[in-house]
């Protein structure tokens, strides 16, 4: 096992009727920014239960976040935290909203001149940050118990993500009845983004980390087991609760405690969004297995764990083969050709960014512009 420092200091409230513990969480004497998306917290309640919460504070709310938040809508909410002299946000909403408080909350307090040089370091010039707490309405990306957020440029088609210990939420309220109201296709996105960020931690080689492991297959194992259920029967308490708190773990940094990491599937994702506006979990869908065949040799001792513990099956083809049967049997499609994208021309594209910044991912870190290109152009 190789060294690690681990801290997470996110209080999770979980459970039916926990939003009202906002009340005491939320600090009163200061203007508290509510900022959440394109409105489904207005048609589903939570909008209501959270205002119900915060009756005692003042409030100031920001709304239209985007999923994939932009720069662009984000500096505006600097403009109002600023202006009205904000010391705490509270996000209400999925990722996108969360990710977005959390670069709010370093830009409102940066010194130098342009807030996206925050994306560019990936968060080494972040030296202070408003408090943030949430109320998570999608599970999916684990922002709600992390250090990270992605954020697009729409100007030059960017999207780059920073990680800073300093934007851990203090809070996050995780009340599956506030996800009752979530399409089927952003549960299937959701349970994919956790199936991926489970992955991205141990599909990679053995490091004598067997807890870290097992850790990983309780959460894999868990998804595939609640992922029927919660897509047919949204209401399900316990099933969605489950897959909550899969999310949850999935993301909330401890999985990875002193293993290799992959990310490169990610990586690549980002760039997919980015220049076709794929969701993420659908990116993350067509890149993973082509990853995976890409470094076969390299993966086959873990692939065929893997596919030992949690499938059943004896080869690491097996396992591959497995994960794509899962990913269509929840409606995920996993080729660039059901988007109609071309996969050289994305291959291209890709390789481009990469090349020009100089990037390697992967827990070996040579998946680089030539090894994405090769990865996408066999996803056709
Ligand atoms: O905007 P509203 O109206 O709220 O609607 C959202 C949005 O359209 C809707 N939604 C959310 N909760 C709902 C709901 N609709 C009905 N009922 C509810 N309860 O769902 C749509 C998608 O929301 P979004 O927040 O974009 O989805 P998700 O949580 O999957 O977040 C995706 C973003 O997170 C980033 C992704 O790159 C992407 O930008 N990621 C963040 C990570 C992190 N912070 O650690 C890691 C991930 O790998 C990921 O990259
Ligand atoms: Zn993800």
């Amino acid at each position: 096992m190789q060294n690690f420092s681990y801290k997470n200091p996110t209080e999770i409230l979980f459970g039916k009727g926990m939003i009202a513990e906002l009340a005491t969480r939320v600090p009163r004497k200061t203007p508290v920014l509510l900022l959440y998306g394109g409105g489904s917290i207005l048609r589903n309640g939570v909008h209501e239960q959270v205002k119900a919460a915060l009756c005692q504070h003042r409030v100031i709310e920001f709304g239209g976040i985007e999923a994939n938040p932009l720069l662009e809508t984000c500096l505006q909410a600097v403009a109002v935290v600023k202006k009205a002299k904000i010391q705490f946000i509270l996000a209400v909403g999925g990722g996108s909203v969360l990710d977005a408080a959390k670069f709010i909350a370093a830009a409102a307090l940066f010194k130098g001149r342009d807030p996206w040089a925050i994306l560019e370091t990936h968060g080494a010039n972040v030296t202070a940050a408003l408090p943030v707490g949430t109320v998570l309405t999608l599970p999916a990306t684990g922002s709600e118990s992390n250090g990270n957020a992605v954020i697009s440029r729409a100007a030059t088609q960017e999207k780059l993500h920073f990680t800073s210990a300093l934007v851990f939420p203090v809070f996050s309220v995780l009340d599956p009845t506030t996800t009752y109201s979530l399409p089927k296709k952003f549960v299937r996105n959701g349970l994919v983004d956790a199936f991926v960020h489970t992955m991205e931690q141990y599909l990679t080689f053995p490091a004598a980390a067997p807890l870290q492991d097992r850790f990983s297959e309780a959460v894999l194992q868990t998804l595939v087991e609640v992922a029927p259920v919660t897509l047919a029967k949204p209401r399900n308490y316990d099933a969605r609760a489950s897959f909550m708190w899969s999310a949850t773990l999935a993301l909330n940094t401890q999985l990875g405690c002193g293993v290799p990491q992959d990310w490169a599937t990610h990586m690549i994702g980002h760039e997919l969004t980015a220049f076709y506006g794929l969701d993420h979990a659908e990116t993350l869908a067509i890149v993973m297995p082509g990853v995976w065949k890409y470094k076969l040799e390299a993966k086959r001792a873990k692939l065929e764990q893997y596919g030992r513990r949690v499938w059943g099956v004896k080869t690491a083809a097996a396992a591959c083969a497995k994960t794509e049967q899962f990913f269509h049997a929840i409606g995920m499609p996993t080729r660039l050709g059901d988007y109609k994208i071309n996969a050289a021309e994305a291959a291209a594209k890709v390789a481009e960014r990469f090349a020009a910044r100089g990037d390697a991912f992967g827990e070996h870190g040579d998946i680089d512009a030539k090894a994405a290109a090769a990865i996408l152009r066999d996803r056709k």
